[in-house]
């Protein structure tokens, strides 16, 4: 059966990050490599978006943007039909991008020298914006258990001290692609509520449900978790739009919002007519799109536990059910790490991100990108077989 997302778009020349920076970062050529790291899709968004985008260019005026009325209406409405959250038009700030908005709200809510807790390994902008804020990384490190994380929370106590003041949640998580269940959140909270700790949840993989699990947002546990959490989401990564840099800040509680929002004034933070307009258009169009997304990238999904598995003996896709973000462990192939990260990257030219980056635990994975036409995953894995071709008569000997 074709999709809409099989068709290859040529983005080289595009100002693309993930294409046209491959060269200076992986030293891979964007003529014959195949970019399976940074995490946005080689996709058209809705055709609702790029007809709005069209209609902008044949006005042609790029002004400050004014009435977020049905920007507002749509991000309600979208979480209310797809994730139960009844959120009050009054708790979305708008920020330039997700990692932006917590970074903001690490300055707001904690002091230098202060704790930030993360379950590592994490998506590395995590612990970019603990750091460069100059605050502690506290890293709890997930458990792997049956192909899956887990949180640690008979060690979670020792972890932390009274300077602990914020809890970096990604959830769902990446990388691992976790949907953590409601179970899960409330033991978390609960902890963080003991322990005066503040919960920014980053949501932003909340669409990208790939097994059927079910997102649970972490501020409609109770009301209690609701009053102190920060819940940060965006059309983004759900509908391929982290061009627009436009993220939701939403946050219920009055006196953390207005903490919140002091920051992003004083920060000069403002919404963009194309980022707000972009947004609108997807969630009021989007969900057939995203359906189809979806199964589209598990079906990537299965192609590539099948052919990378085969390929590379030893090596072990972790099954995600959410994000398109494949993350693998090359812990028990047979070769030095770096080994392999050469053969994937210098001869097989395939552009993956290191996991190392990601923190603790991340030391023997690779992230596979894999929001790119099923075409891409296939050339990915006739690469990978080549070039452990020996690896597997060695196995096989
Ligand atoms: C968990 C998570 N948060 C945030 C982002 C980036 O968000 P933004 O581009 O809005 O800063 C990503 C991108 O991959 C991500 O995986």
């Amino acid at each position: 059966m074709t999709s809409i997302f099989d068709k290859k778009i040529d983005r080289r020349n595009t100002h693309s990050l993930k294409w046209d920076e491959m060269e200076s970062r992986y030293g891979i050529s964007s003529d014959d490599g195949l970019p399976m790291w940074v995490a946005d899709m080689d996709f058209r968004p809705p055709q609702a978006v790029n007809d709005m985008v069209a209609r902008a260019a044949e006005h042609g005026i790029n002004g400050y943007y004014g009435n977020d009325v049905p920007y507002k209406e749509a991000i309600i409405s979208w979480m209310k039909r797809r994730h139960q959250f009844d959120v009050s038009a009054d708790w979305i700030t708008t920020v330039p991008g997700v990692v932006a908005g917590y970074s903001m709200a690490i300055q707001a809510f904690s002091e230098e020298g202060d704790g930030v807790l993360v379950f590592s390994p994490v998506y590395h902008a995590f612990g970019r914006a603990v750091r460069d804020n100059n605050r502690r990384l506290v890293e709890s490190q997930l458990i792997e258990r049956d192909g899956a994380y887990y949180m640690d929370f008979d060690n979670l106590k020792d972890q932390i001290d009274e300077r602990t003041k914020i809890l970096l949640l990604c959830s769902p998580h990446n990388p691992g692609g976790r949907v953590w269940t409601s179970e899960e959140l409330t033991r978390i909270c609960e902890f963080c509520l003991e322990n005066n700790i503040l919960i920014i949840s980053d949501e932003i993989h909340h669409d990208l449900i790939l097994d059927g699990s079910k997102h649970v947002v972490t501020a409609t546990l109770s009301e209690k978790i609701a009053e102190r959490t920060i819940t940060f989401t965006s059309a983004s990564k759900t509908f391929n739009l982290a061009g627009f840099a436009t993220a939701a800040c939403l946050i219920s509680n009055k006196e953390l919002r207005d903490a919140y929002r002091k920051v992003c004034t004083a920060c000069g933070v403002h919404s963009t007519p194309l980022g707000s307009q972009a947004t609108t258009e997807a969630y009021n169009h989007g969900e057939e799109w995203l359906a189809e997304l979806c199964d589209y990238v598990a079906a990537n999904q299965e192609l590539l536990i099948e052919g990378l598995e085969a390929a590379i003996p030893g090596a072990k896709v972790m099954r995600m059910a959410s994000t398109y973000l494949e993350w693998v462990d090359f812990k028990d192939v047979d070769l030095p790490f770096d080994e392999i990260v050469n053969r994937i990257q210098k001869q097989a030219k395939i552009a993956v991100n290191i996991g190392s980056t990601f923190g603790k635990g991340g030391e023997t994975f690779l992230r596979f990108n894999l929001a790119c036409p099923k075409s891409t995953v296939e050339e990915a894995i006739k690469r990978l077989e080549d070039v452990f071709a020996d690896l597997r008569m060695q196995a096989n000997a």
